[in-house]
Order: structure tokens, then C-alpha cells, then sequence
């Protein structure tokens, strides 16, 4: 699978001055420690794992699992029968053994350019274990589902911790998601309290956060399911004087004017909480198996699935990943830009870097705000040596031209990073012509939430790049491509991407729903983990991901379902029926083209179709707003009444093309839908 020999023509290599440093310094000690971790993974991990602290060892094998439906229930165990608790090893550890407390491990860079913070190891330690004293205090014990919606501040970190050190399970929701989106996650998995803040500023849009999360606990009280407490942290209007440590915002950032609505039967204040809480706080010790978070994904049947990912498996997956993919050094200073309300910002902003001890840049705010400089100007401010975005950012910054970037040195960098979608080759060359300057390898990390960390990846210093190519699997990582009858490929070959055993950070279940995850993940093709996604692999042996093979749209490197879509604009009471399909975009990868068909009698105007638009947002989040929306008095249909969206993607691009229509009961539809077709671009 690995080929002998590297291709010549059509790679890149970055200019090879990190070879002298790096953990995997050439392609053949690459194909060296690929073999040893496929050949022996419990040896591999066995010899990762020493460098992490456990309260008891492993009491069986290192990594067990069955794969196979057809032989019994699917489960993956890593290192069963050993407790630890992953702040401890994150903070502690890194604190105490490794006398690292004095180091930085967040650079804060607010929205706003002046506004920012820093966090030592060691404060950082004493700020979680206060707020795990709170938790602790509010009734919250291990197991317990903790629920958190909140901005992209130090604060976030600190309660996701805080959740981990007193083995509670967190489920973050992405600040952009929308209250019913918050209401039907915080009740499918159950939980018993809310962390969120007041507001927060997206540019120069000011978000009520508070807002948001009342309404969602409104809807889950109707629902029956009342939460008791909610935690609110004062990020806009907290007050100078209110400050609890050095690390007070300048009162540009303050906005005493927020209104910010409080229940105090269910409200209690961040920072009344925390200023009586003790420092000290004894971890839970946890088992390898018990979960650590549960992340809600898109579900291609519409209703987004609780990804559960287990405490050992994942740390040693995250803190292996950051650490060879970035090729992570002492003097880093390491900067995603994703947010943690995303499984990137879970893995490669919290977990994999604190794991290794990492500084990191954390951002609140947007790549243009307050221009299109921001990125470059933060990375000569903190020296940012290793970069990690994402194909939707870097087009959008492409297309203000190079002056931009060029305008700022970049000198520190040395390797940048991609994530959340295939990167279209014209991208991945301006990436590392103009930001990189043709110095800095790009590692294209193809990944999933239920992967839990990189799959497919370069090695900075070791593997030859291919543009738009995720290259070779990861160690302990075994693909296949399969065809259509589940038969696997050998060579150059095109089908869908699977995997052929676990690597010990894969998710475990969806949260409540086993049969589920066997189902979605398991079951069209016994024996393996399959994706979802298609893959070709080349003569060199090289992985080139090609997009979903399901109903799964991704928009700015988030994945949506079309089916949760089409149920927001249904549930409208104007809308008879709907059906939704990708249209390429410039910038977003992909943009929401949506049908629907009206009730008898309702006529289709533009109020309508703002309504519908709102909707959508309302439901769902506002990276769920429709692009485009297409009156459709009727829809393509087989005989047998399903839609044949792959005809409605021909039409969303004007595509005329259509290839076998022997199928359609009406073709009359079509070409009505060619004709008032949305021509404009978003
Ligand atoms: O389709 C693939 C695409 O994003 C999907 C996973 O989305 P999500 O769970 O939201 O996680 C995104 C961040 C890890 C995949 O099934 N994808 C992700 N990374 C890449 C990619 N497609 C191509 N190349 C990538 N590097």
C-alpha cells in the first residue's frame, strides 16, 4: 500500500530545514513506524502511552474490537482495565513532571485587534480545578452530561476541563447553532446543566448568546425536560472591577449596555461562583472506556448524531496526531483557527496541544475582521511557526490577492495545515506559494469527528506532497477502497473509503443509540468502518478524497445533511414538500440549493422566500441558510415517488446532461425547474 519508492514528478517537499528536528525526518522512517504500528499496534501505542500518567495499568489486551456485524456487536477497547483522567495528564503532568507551569498555553486574541489574554500551564490548572470545585458543588458527578454553548474564550477550555476532571461528560455546541439546535442536543443527551455566556462579537456582529440559550431552555422546559442551572460567564458586560485575576479585558471589549435576560431560579454568575471555589481539586479517575464528550454531527436520516468518544484511546490518538503531524517542537507556537465547538478545535486546539505541553493561539474572532490581514497579522505578533485551517478560509483569502499577506513577514512559519474538506488544487498552490512562500509543507489532514483525530496525513518532514492529496494514512490507520459490492481494490482504484480496524482514538457509539452507529457506520460493508466519503488512489499509492457519498453537503467545511434541511423548510407552513442538493461554490466548497414545492393556493414571492431563509437559520444555525431557493411546482420523481436528486443537482448547476431519465414519471417537471432555474451567484 505504501509505495517503495517516492514518485518524482508533480511533488513538493517544503524546503526540508525541518528534517534536522523532526520526530519522522523521511518518507522511508515513515513506511518504518507505518509498518511497526500495523504489524504490532499494541507495542506502538504501548510505547506512547508510557509518556502519559495512569492511576492503574491495563488489565487485557491493549486494543480489542470486532468490526463485523455479522459476527456480533461492534466495539472498540483500548487499554481496558486502566484508569487516568485526561486533565490531570494535560495540566498536572505537564505542570508538576514536566515543569511547564510557567509556560504559555494560550495566547487570547480577541475579536477585537488589542483585546487579548494569556494563560500559563499553571493557571490554567488552578482556573479548571476552581471550576471543577464549582461543578462539583452544583451537583455534578462523573457521567453526568454537561452541556456547553459557548464563545471562543479561555473560559471555554477551562469548563470543557473542568467537565473532564471530575470525569462528567461534556457536549459542546458550536456558539453558531441556533436554540432549538441547542434544545434537541442538550435533551437527547440528557444533560443536567448549561454553561454559556453572555454575548460575544462575530466581526462587528454582536451576538446575544444569553438570548439563544434562554430560548433554548424554554423549549426544553416545554419539551418537559427542565434543566436547573445555567452557568453564565460575563464575557461582554462584565465590569473592570469584576475581575477576578490579572487577566481583565480592556474596556474596549466591555458593553455594559448588553441586555442580558437572568432567571435566578436557573442563573447563577461564572464569576460569584469562582471566586469562592477552592484550587485544589482531586481528580475522578476514570476508566480507558468511560466516555470523555459526546459531539453532535450531522445524520444523513437528519437528526445529528451524539459522537462518543472514551478517555484513553482519544488521548493517545490527539497527543500522537499533534505531535507528529505538526511536527510539534518546544518553541511552537501553534495556531487552528477552527472553533471548539467543532471536533478540530476539540482535538487540535484543547486536547492534542495541551497533551504535548503546546503554546497555542486561541482566536475569537473572523479571518476579515477587522480586514483581511487579521490571519497574518496575529501570526507575526505571536510568532505562529505551525498554521492549521481550512480550504474555505484560504479561498476566501485568496481572493483579495497576495498584497495582504505580503504585507506582514511570516517568517516563523514552518508548516501550515488544512482541514474539513478536499482543497482544490489553485488553493493548496497559493496556500504554500504565498503564505508559506514555498518553505512550509502542507499537511492536508483528512478527518471525521468520528475519527477523533487525522486518518489520512502527510508527515511535514517526510512524506512528498501532492496537491489536493490527504496522501497516506496515519500510524495504526489501515484504508481500503471498495467497490460498490464491497469487493476491496488493489492499485489504482476509485469507491468508497473504509477503514479495516480501529486506531485507538475512533469514536465508540452514537450516545444513546448503539445500533445506530452500527448501522451508519458498519453495516453496508461488514468488517470495516466505512466513511461515507469516496477515494481514488493513484499509481503512486497516493489517497485523493473525492467527496460524500451520501446525502452529506459540506459548506465551509461543515458537514449538513440535506434531510435536517429539507425538515426546517417543511415544517413551514407554506411548504408542501422540499428537497435540497449542493451547487459548487467559490468559497464555501458548497452552497445550499433548495426546492420546494408550495400548498395549493400559496403563491411564492420574496417574503416568502426570506421567511423560508430565516427558518432554515432559526432551526438549524446560520451556516445552514439556504444559498438559493427554487419555487418547484413539482419535483422530479421516479415511478415509484422518490426524488432523483442527482437530476436536481444537474438543475442547480445547469447542467443539461442529465444521463438516464428512463426512470422520471414526469419529465414535463424538468424542464420547467431548467427554465426558472436561480441563475445569480452568492
Ligand atoms: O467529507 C470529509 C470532509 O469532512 C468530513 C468530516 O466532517 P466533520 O466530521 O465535520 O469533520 C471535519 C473536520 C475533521 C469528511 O467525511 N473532510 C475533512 N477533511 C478533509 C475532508 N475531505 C477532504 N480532505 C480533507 N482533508
Amino acid at each position: 500500500m505504501i509505495p517503495d519508492n517516492v514518485p518524482e514528478e508533480n511533488v513538493f517537499y517544503g524546503s526540508g530545514d525541518l528534517k534536522k528536528e523532526s520526530h519522522v525526518p523521511s518518507f522511508d522512517k515513515y513506511k518504518e513506524l507505518y509498518l511497526k504500528s500495523i504489524d504490532n499496534p499494541d507495542e506502538f501505542w504501548g510505547a506512547v502511552a508510557k509518556d502519559f500518567f495512569w492511576k492503574s495499568k491495563p488489565t487485557g489486551p491493549f486494543l480489542s474490537y470486532n468490526f463485523d456485524v455479522t459476527k456480533g456487536e461492534i466495539f472498540i477497547k483500548c487499554m481496558e482495565g486502566a484508569s487516568t483522567n485526561i486533565c490531570y495528564n494535560l495540566l498536572d503532568r505537564n505542570v508538576h513532571e514536566r515543569k511547564l507551569g510557567d509556560r504559555v498555553a494560550f495566547y487570547w486574541e480577541g475579536n477585537e485587534p488589542g483585546d487579548e489574554s494569556s494563560v500559563t500551564y499553571r493557571e490554567l490548572l488552578q482556573r479548571v480545578c476552581r471550576f471543577a470545585n464549582v461543578l462539583r458543588s452544583q451537583g455534578v458527578k462523573k457521567g453526568d452530561r454537561v452541556s456547553i454553548y459557548m464563545p471562543m474564550v479561555i473560559e471555554l477550555v477551562v469548563a470543557m476541563l473542568a467537565c473532564v476532571r471530575i470525569g462528567a461528560v461534556h457536549s459542546i455546541v458550536f456558539a453558531g447553532f441556533s436554540a432549538e439546535s441547542l434544545c434537541e442536543r442538550i435533551m437527547d443527551s440528557q444533560c443536567l446543566l448549561l454553561i454559556t455566556a453572555d454575548g460575544f462579537y462575530r466581526g462587528d456582529k454582536l451576538i446575544n448568546l444569553k438570548h439563544l440559550a434562554d430560548e433554548a431552555l424554554q423549549k426544553c422546559r416545554d419539551k418537559g425536560f427542565p434543566i436547573k442551572r445555567c452557568i453564565v460567564l460575563k464575557h461582554l458586560s462584565k465590569e473592570p472591577e469584576e475581575s477576578v485575576d490579572s487577566h481583565s479585558p480592556p474596556a474596549k471589549r466591555s458593553c455594559p449596555d448588553l441586555q442580558v435576560p437572568w432567571n435566578p431560579e436557573v442563573d447563577l454568575c461564572w464569576h460569584a461562583l469562582i471566586s469562592e471555589a477552592s484550587d485544589e481539586c482531586e481528580p475522578e479517575w476514570c476508566n480507558s472506556e468511560d466516555p470523555l464528550f459526546i459531539l453532535y454531527t450531522s445524520g444523513s436520516t437528519g437528526k445529528p448524531k451524539g459522537v462518543v468518544h472514551t478517555v484513553s484511546g482519544y488521548m493517545l490518538y490527539t497527543a500522537t496526531t499533534f505531535k507528529l503531524v505538526f511536527d510539534h517542537q518546544p518553541d511552537d507556537v501553534y495556531w487552528c483557527t477552527a472553533d471548539i465547538g467543532w471536533i478540530t478545535g476539540h482535538s487540535y486546539i484543547t486536547y492534542g496541544p495541551l497533551a504535548n505541553g503546546a503554546t497555542s493561539v486561541l482566536f475569537e474572532g473572523l479571518p476579515t475582521y477587522p480586514d483581511v490581514s487579521r490571519m497574518w497579522e496575529i501570526v507575526d505578533k505571536y510568532h505562529v511557526t505551525k498554521f492549521y485551517t481550512a480550504p474555505t478560509a484560504i479561498r476566501l483569502l485568496m481572493k483579495s490577492g497576495s498584497e495582504p499577506v505580503q504585507k506582514f513577514k511570516r517568517e516563523s512559519l514552518k508548516v501550515l495545515g488544512t482541514v474539513g474538506e478536499p482543497i482544490n488544487p489553485e488553493a493548496w498552490h497559493w496556500y504554500y506559494n504565498v503564505v508559506g512562500e514555498k518553505r512550509c509543507p502542507i499537511v492536508d489532514t483528512f478527518w471525521q469527528t468520528e475519527t477523533g483525530g487525522h486518518v489520512l496525513t502527510p508527515l511535514p518532514a517526510a512524506t512528498p506532497m501532492k496537491p489536493g492529496s490527504a496522501t497516506f494514512p496515519f500510524f495504526g490507520v489501515v484504508p481500503a477502497i471498495l467497490n460498490e459490492s464491497g469487493e476491496e481494490l488493489e492499485g489504482p482504484s476509485e469507491g468508497y473509503l473504509v477503514f479495516k480496524q480501529p486506531w485507538p482514538g475512533v469514536m465508540r457509539t452514537v450516545y444513546g443509540n448503539h445500533q445506530r452507529f452500527e448501522s451508519i457506520y458498519f453495516k453496508k460493508f461488514p468488517g470495516y468502518y466505512v466513511t461515507g466519503d469516496g477515494c481514488r488512489r493513484d499509481k503512486d499509492g497516493y489517497y485523493w478524497i473525492t467527496g460524500r457519498m451520501d446525502d452529506m453537503l459540506n459548506v465551509s467545511g461543515h458537514l449538513l445533511s440535506t434531510a435536517e434541511v429539507e425538515s426546517a423548510l417543511v415544517e413551514h407552513r407554506a411548504v408542501a414538500e422540499a428537497a435540497v442538493v449542493g451547487r459548487p461554490h467559490p468559497i464555501k466548497g458548497e452552497s445550499l440549493y433548495c426546492f420546494v414545492t408550495l400548498k395549493d393556493g400559496v403563491g411564492y414571492s420574496q417574503t416568502l422566500e426570506a421567511e423560508l431563509k430565516k427558518q432554515v437559520r432559526e432551526k438549524i444555525g446560520a451556516i445552514a441558510t439556504p444559498d438559493y431557493i427554487q419555487n418547484a411546482p413539482g419535483l422530479p420523481k421516479t415511478r415509484s415517488g422518490k426524488i432523483m436528486r442527482r437530476v436536481l443537482r444537474k438543475i442547480a448547476c445547469n447542467e443539461k446532461d442529465l444521463g438516464d431519465t428512463s426512470t422520471l414519471a414526469d419529465s414535463s417537471v424538468v424542464d420547467e425547474l431548467f427554465q426558472n432555474r436561480c441563475c445569480a451567484s452568492v
